[in-house]
């Protein structure tokens, strides 16, 4: 039970700084044999086991994870679920792929009993992934929203989600219209926003499939509702940019498009945001709109490579955190997303430290969210949300991770040949929703 006082021993990984602002590795906050307690969903206390022992009381469960690293759950900033059936969909860019796999997979969510089915598997392929927080996307159709928030509040986990707008450009059992996308995303906002854990994102696809009355429409729906996200995306492909162009001739850029409708600012995320210009960059930080970095969706996709770098560059920051894009995306696991975002840096020049890696798929991504009073780092007052990180889940990661000589070095390891094998437990709200026993654990 969540109310009950619960405490986790083990090597605890966290942020003290931002790993982009400071040295990278001095923002690690690495307590080696360390203990977190917690109580009502919360984290009560964190140190070092032997400072805070005296604390556990008879009551208190204790669970020792040894050796695994125990960080602050990881957070998905952009995913669709409802494309869960069609991830590894083969051969297309992103306005053909759409065209051949998406549609139709979101067109079977008329059925309500197959949103709650892919709505479940979904969730529970997240918690296997040690993931406790995404921003999602559901389809247009309102029953896929309660599905996914329904299975979301049995628990217990934070969640953004919403019901796509779509007013053209798209097949016709898959449009609303800028009156009906108002009407039922405002009920969703009353029956979700706020209850519990959850949190509602009105959810313009993006601009090719809005008509400027369906985005002004959104923008009503982001003023009338006090702290209502926007999710959408932005700048993703070639195509879609030309696409964009042509529909919007009178706007100045893809950004301004979203600008003019009023959607951007500090709850607003864009996803990919790939091609951007310097004015670009310049407007979300001015506006404090937050970005989605997907790296594995935008390698799959053939779509480009988002510069970290430039996108939190010191003279005008914007914010960024990880996400995975499921179905362009390829894995569920923020460890393989984190290290896609390593190789997409490399071929930008750069080299992500691996603190920054974790930063982006935790603390960063839930300052991306506006959420990081409540998640994304270990501390006192945080949501009990965590993961449990093996180092040994396979022969060939203990045999590497053996000989590492850092927890620096132990976390590039991990993010570049670990996955869901290695994790170990995933803990929400102080709640034990997830464990891997593994079977590995007697091969050497
Ligand atoms: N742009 C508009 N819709 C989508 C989508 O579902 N996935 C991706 N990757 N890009 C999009
Ligand atoms: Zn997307």
């Amino acid at each position: 039970k969540s109310a009950a006082p619960t405490a986790l021993r083990g090597r605890i990984v966290t942020f003290r700084a931002d790993p982009f602002a400071t040295d990278p590795s001095s923002a690690l906050l690495i307590e080696e044999d360390g203990l977190i307690l917690m109580e009502n969903g919360q984290i009560n206390a964190v140190g070092s086991y032997d400072r805070l022992r005296h604390r556990l009381s008879p009551d208190t469960t204790l669970v020792s994870y040894g050796k695994a690293l125990i960080s602050a759950g990881f957070i998905d900033t952009h995913v669709h679920y409802p494309q869960l059936p069609v991830i590894a969909s083969w051969g297309e860019q992103l306005p053909q792929w759409l065209e051949r796999y998406v549609f139709p997979a979101e067109a079977a969510f008329a059925d309500p009993q197959l949103a709650r089915d892919v709505a479940r598997r979904f969730l529970r392929e997240l918690m296997r992934a040690g993931t406790t927080t995404a921003c999602a996307y559901c389809t247009v159709h309102p029953q896929s929203v309660d599905a996914f928030f329904t299975e979301s509040e049995r628990l217990g986990t934070r969640m953004i989600a919403g019901k796509v707008l779509m007013d053209r450009n798209a097949p016709a059992e898959l449009r609303d219209t800028a009156a009906s996308g108002h009407a039922e995303s405002s009920a969703l906002i009353a029956r979700w926003h706020g209850r519990g854990r959850q949190l509602y994102a009105v959810t313009p696809r993006f601009a090719i499939t809005s008509t400027p009355e369906q985005l002004e429409a959104a923008g009503d729906l982001l003023r009338t509702h006090d702290g209502v996200y926007l999710q959408t995306h932005l700048a993703e492909n070639m195509e879609e940019i030309a696409t964009v162009r042509r529909l919007f001739p009178e706007r100045s850029s893809y950004l301004d498009v979203y600008d003019h409708a009023g959607l951007l600012g500090p709850r607003s995320v864009f996803g990919h945001a790939i091609h951007m210009t310097e004015t670009d960059f310049c407007r979300c930080h001015e506006t404090d709109s937050a970005l989605a970095h997907c790296p594995t969706s935008n390698l799959f996709l053939g779509s480009g490579l988002f510069r970290v770098f430039d996108a939190l560059d010191r003279r005008r920051p914007v914010r960024v955190g990880l996400g995975t894009d499921i179905g362009a995306g390829t894995s569920l696991s923020h460890l393989r997303t984190m290290g896609e975002a390593y190789k997409v840096a490399q071929l930008t020049g750069r080299s992500l430290h691996p603190a920054q890696a974790l930063w982006l798929a935790t603390a960063g991504a839930a300052r991306s969210l506006s959420l990081d009073t409540q998640i994304g780092t270990i501390a006192p007052g945080m949501e009990a949300d965590l993961c449990v990180l093996d180092p040994c889940a396979t022969p060939l990661l203990r045999y590497r991770t053996e000989r590492c000589a850092s927890i620096e070095e132990l976390l590039f390891v991990l993010m570049t040949l670990g996955d869901e094998r290695c994790v170990k437990a995933t803990w929400v709200a102080g709640r034990l929703i997830h464990e891997n026993a593994g079977d590995t654990s007697s091969e050497r």
